[in-house]
């Protein structure tokens, strides 16, 4: 057999997975340990951040439950899980949160809640990221953004609003951190069948979900067609990649 060199191979790297007690962050939990990597999986939820350790595969894998929006506490956070188990050479920010609202119930608490979590964290994360000693001498950052932030997303504004906030922050974010050999990218994915889509079904009708379906061409996504793209970012197939936001939708926007 002739050798094989596989350009995705995390082989002796550390990664940091947020969202990882559900979703897409779970499946590139999953994904990130079968290429090789030792990953630190996040969420708040510490029987579901057990249910993934349990999928992942190798050794030296741990769970760092932490709420994403103390966003103070961040750096110090990511200071500290660096000092027990060494440099990160990637971060794959997966948590964010959707509640379904029509602008005629917007509120300051809500947007504060969903600006904090889904826009807040990335930049809480970068900062921590960025810090000496935290990040490998080069790392790669992967963020979620959605289309909603590109396609009409009706009732859903403010979560629309904080995904064009990360396609933002993802162009500012690789120019300042370039320096620091860290690369910032994104992923906007389209409908990705997962518990956060499950709840939001449940205040639609049939008929709005058909509707919906048909928006993408390819149908609904399956979180491993997220994971992959965030994979193929945080490895060295993606080392002249930063500054992108990679469309991950199905056809929907095409
Ligand atoms: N699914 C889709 O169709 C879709 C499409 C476009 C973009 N996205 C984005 O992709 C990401 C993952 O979505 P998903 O569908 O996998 O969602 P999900 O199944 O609801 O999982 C969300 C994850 O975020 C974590 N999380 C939420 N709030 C947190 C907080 N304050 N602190 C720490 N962790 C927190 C949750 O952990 P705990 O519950 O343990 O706290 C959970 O692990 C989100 O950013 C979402 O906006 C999803």
């Amino acid at each position: 057999m002739p050798p094989t060199h596989n350009p995705m191979d995390l082989t002796g790297r550390r990664m940091l997975v947020t969202g990882a007690s559900a979703g897409i962050g779970r499946a590139t939990a999953v994904l990130l340990s079968r290429l090789g990597a030792r990953v630190t999986v996040s969420g708040r939820d510490e029987t579901r951040l057990g249910e993934t350790l349990a999928l992942l595969e190798g050794g030296g894998h741990d769970a760092a439950a932490f709420d994403l929006g103390q966003l103070d506490a961040v750096p110090g956070w990511l200071k500290d899980l660096a000092a027990r188990g060494g440099a990160f050479h990637g971060v794959a920010h997966c948590a964010g949160i959707q509640t379904l609202r029509p602008i005629r119930i917007f509120s300051a608490s809500f947007f504060e809640e969903v600006m904090r979590v889904n826009l807040g964290s990335c930049l809480a994360i970068a900062k921590g990221l960025r810090q000496k000693g935290v990040h490998a001498d080069t790392a790669s950052l992967v963020l979620i953004a959605s289309t909603a932030a590109t396609a009409a997303s009706p009732a859903n504004v403010v979560y629309a609003a904080s995904k064009g906030g990360v396609i933002a922050a993802t162009k500012g974010l690789s120019a300042e951190l370039l320096p620091d050999g860290i690369r910032v990218n994104c992923i906007v994915p389209s409908i990705v069948m997962t518990d956060l889509i499950e709840r939001g079904f449940e205040k639609l009708t049939p008929e709005q979900i058909e509707h919906l379906r048909k928006l993408q061409p390819l149908g609904f996504g399956h979180v491993d067609d997220a994971a992959n793209a965030i994979a193929y970012l945080i490895a060295d197939t993606g080392r002249w990649i930063t500054g992108t936001s990679m469309v991950v939708d199905g056809g929907r926007t095409a």
